[in-house]
């Protein structure tokens, strides 16, 4: 059995990325929970003809039996910004939304691999990987935060520059997903030599800042939804695909606590300062989630005055996820 539970089912990226995740025969359970109208969600793509069953949960009086034994949990639950707004803004109400599903995931799933999409990532991240040590279930090569959107906006933006195609076009982003935290590594990418160092700067600025234009052009209705369902169930897909299917050499660049593959992190520390404990590298999945961190690679003077433009307000995003639950009530 392969029970995935998208935690946040009903809302702008919850329904779209169970869609495309329905569409996988490779998952046999698609549980959904929510707060609010996942029955309705639940019926709706019940109907579709594919191998999993679906199942509608909603409350927390609910969230057990949604979340038990799930080999895979999505989080996409939470409040999206409004114009004017930084993610961290959303940190108030996100941060106690992510850290009750975690402690639900670590009592009744606690081997699932968790995927967080709720934002803000940078911090989000570290609370379920603390919720996770506070019950001894943690295992920091299981638990990623979902930077795919970046990587997909950098292809999309990138091939209208160079050319060639968006869907195979790989440009890696690593660091956080936040603003002057996302780094873009445009240098490692072919064809982009002949750009100028001007639109190298105006692209790399669109890449951090993607974000922004989306919840500007919606105009008070949210955040990226239909974009990070993609993003979204291709990273989740991904870990259905190295982890079910044991398929190899899958590489996503996603952001963990470097922990997950010590010897493997030891390469990016040296670049990143070593006192960063969650960063997004490309991670090759395996069986067991993160099964290599690969190198980062060469970076250009450009790149390096990003990487420490990044470095403090990472931190700060760290530190403030990893003290909400060590310094919170207890759970
Ligand atoms: P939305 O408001 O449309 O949907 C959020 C859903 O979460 C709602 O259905 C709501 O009922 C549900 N919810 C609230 N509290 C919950 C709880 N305790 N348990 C379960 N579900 C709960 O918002 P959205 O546009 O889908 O965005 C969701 C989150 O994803 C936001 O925090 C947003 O910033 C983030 N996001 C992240 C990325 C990324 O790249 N990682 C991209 C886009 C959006
Ligand atoms: C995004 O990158 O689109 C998301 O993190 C949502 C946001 O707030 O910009």
């Amino acid at each position: 059995m392969v029970k995935v539970t998208v935690c946040g089912a009903a809302g702008g990226i919850g329904q779209p990325l169970s869609l495309l995740l329905k569409q996988s025969e490779l998952i046999t359970h698609l549980s959904l929970y929510d707060i609010v109208n996942t029955p309705g969600v639940a019926a709706d793509l019940s109907h579709i003809n594919t191998q999993s069953k679906v199942t509608g949960h909603v409350g927390a009086a609910q969230l057990e039996e949604a979340i038990k034994d799930s080999a895979i949990v999505v989080i996409p639950a939470g409040v999206p910004r409004k114009p004017g707004m930084t993610r961290d803004d959303l940190f108030k109400i996100n941060a106690g939304i992510v850290r009750d599903l975690a402690v639900a995931a670590a009592k009744f799933a606690p081997k699932a691999f968790m995927c967080i999409i709720s934002n803000p990532v940078n911090s989000t991240v570290p609370i379920v990987a603390e919720v996770f040590k506070q019950f001894n279930v943690y295992d920091p090569r299981r638990i990623f935060g979902v930077t795919t959107l970046d990587i997909v906006r950098a292809s999309t933006f990138v091939s209208e520059l160079i050319g060639g195609s968006p869907s195979t076009l790989r440009v890696p982003v690593v660091g956080g997903h936040s603003g002057v935290t996302i780094l873009p590594l445009l240098s490692q990418v072919k064809g982009t030599e002949k750009l100028s160092q001007e639109q190298i700067e105006k692209v790399t600025n669109r890449i951090q800042f993607g974000g922004d234009e989306v919840v500007k052009a919606k105009d008070g209705a949210g955040s990226a939804t239909l974009s990070m369902a993609f993003a979204g169930a291709r990273f989740a897909l991904n870990i259905v695909e190295a982890v079910v299917a044991g398929k190899t050499g899958i590489v996503e660049c996603t952001y963990v606590d470097l922990e997950a593959d010590a010897q493997g992190a030891s390469g990016v520390k040296s670049l990143i300062g070593g006192d960063l404990e969650f960063f997004s590298v490309p991670v090759e999945l395996g069986p067991e989630g993160v099964k290599k961190i690969l190198p980062i690679g060469e970076i250009n003077d450009f790149e390096q005055k990003l990487f420490s433009a990044a470095t403090s307000e990472l931190k700060g995003n760290i530190v403030k996820g990893s003290t909400f639950i060590t310094e919170g009530a207890k759970l």
